[in-house]
């Protein structure tokens, strides 16, 4: 049997040795509230590599202290972040795997002591603060900022960037028409509410022309949200800017009861791909290797994306190799054991 799982991914100049993917999780451990890598986030990063992931993108890391979910975010405002995310990148290709950042702003979904910012100013929910509604300055300040955030990105040694354009975060609340009420030219259609993500992108390429992935919810559950010809339409749009791959996720837009089962978001991967033309990376309740396998077999998406399954365990690579019966690689240091 092919182990398509195990086969390498080439996009633009970067070589994955796997189709896995240790998807980005907050874990809320700058503990200093300023955005530094600590010594947990070494560890961490580290310990998926010597698991044999094959791409392995940090945490949601903000643009701006205001774009921040939490204080304990990781930081990538100024240049001074740069050294302890280079530290992470160390540890990360250590052991053979690519690094990816996650670059992310909160904007109304940010959880914070200051003012907040987004298209709108209407909050989340009614525990969360009433963001300030973004002028065209703030606008391009924070396209500007994804521009600052992709060039450290770039020192700390990072191969691939996603921009975070999903859960409902400020570049998911301009696209969705339930979140963003502005009538200016940022609001209104899908191509205006397309403005900003356009702008952000051609604010990385501008420092980057390694590979770009971005993240979308894909499904809104609410029925005046997006549809997946509104999906398609975005994945065109960002496939003709020179994007490689959608990274589909679902929810986070509006408060909604998701019933999540086994997979519950490949099939929007699925359709974005075949609808699109676009290399997708399917996540989600992903948890063996024989329901990856059958992803990428399927031709349902091109990269498999694992959250919950990596935090239970760093050497899910070798879980899943041992179900489908290849035969991995692993460290040299663990040969007796592996
Ligand atoms: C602790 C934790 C933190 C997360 N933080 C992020 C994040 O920073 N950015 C993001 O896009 N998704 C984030 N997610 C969502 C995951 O990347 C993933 O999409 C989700 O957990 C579903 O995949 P899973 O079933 O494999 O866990 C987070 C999930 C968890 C469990």
């Amino acid at each position: 049997m092919k182990h398509k799982l195990f086969e390498p991914y080439t996009v633009k100049d970067v070589t994955l040795k796997n189709r896995i993917v240790m998807s980005p999780m907050c874990m809320y451990s700058s503990d200093n509230q300023d955005g530094y890598a600590q010594p947990f986030h070494l560890t961490h990063y580290e310990s998926r590599s010597a698991g044999q992931v094959g791409l392995i993108i940090t945490e949601a890391t903000a643009v701006l202290p205001e774009g921040r979910i939490s204080h304990e975010d990781l930081g990538i405002w100024s240049d001074e972040h740069i050294e302890g995310l280079q530290k992470i990148n160390e540890g990360i290709h250590r052991h053979g795997a690519k690094a990816g950042i996650q670059l992310a702003h909160a904007g109304r979904k940010a959880n914070l002591r200051d003012e907040i910012f987004a298209p709108s100013a209407e909050a989340f929910s009614a525990s969360m603060k009433v963001p300030t509604e973004m002028t065209n300055e703030d606008i391009q300040r924070t396209v500007e900022a994804f521009r600052e955030g992709t060039r450290r990105s770039k020192e700390a040694g990072f191969d691939v960037i996603e921009l975070h354009a999903a859960h409902g975060y400020l570049i998911n609340q301009f696209l969705s028409p339930l979140t963003n009420k502005r009538d200016d030219e940022y609001g209104g259609t899908r191509e205006n509410r397309y403005r900003f993500l356009r702008e952000a992108i051609e604010a990385v390429k501008h420092e980057w022309n390694g590979p770009l992935f971005v993240r979308i919810s894909g499904e809104e559950y609410h029925e005046d949200g997006n549809t997946m010809d509104d999906f398609i339409y975005f994945a065109r749009e960002m496939k003709s800017q020179g994007v490689d791959l959608i990274d589909v996720s679902s929810g986070g837009v509006v408060p909604a009861a998701i019933d999540p089962y086994p997979g519950y978001q490949v099939t929007y991967s699925e359709q974005i791909k075949q609808g699109a033309g676009i290399d997708t990376g399917a996540v989600g309740l992903i948890t063996s290797g024989n329901q990856a396998e059958e992803i990428l077999q399927n031709e349902r998406a091109d990269l498999i994306f694992l959250a919950r399954a990596l935090l239970r365990n760093p050497y899910w690579p070798k879980e899943a190799a041992d179900e489908l019966g290849y035969s991995l690689e692993g460290p040299r240091q663990y040969t007796r054991a592996w």
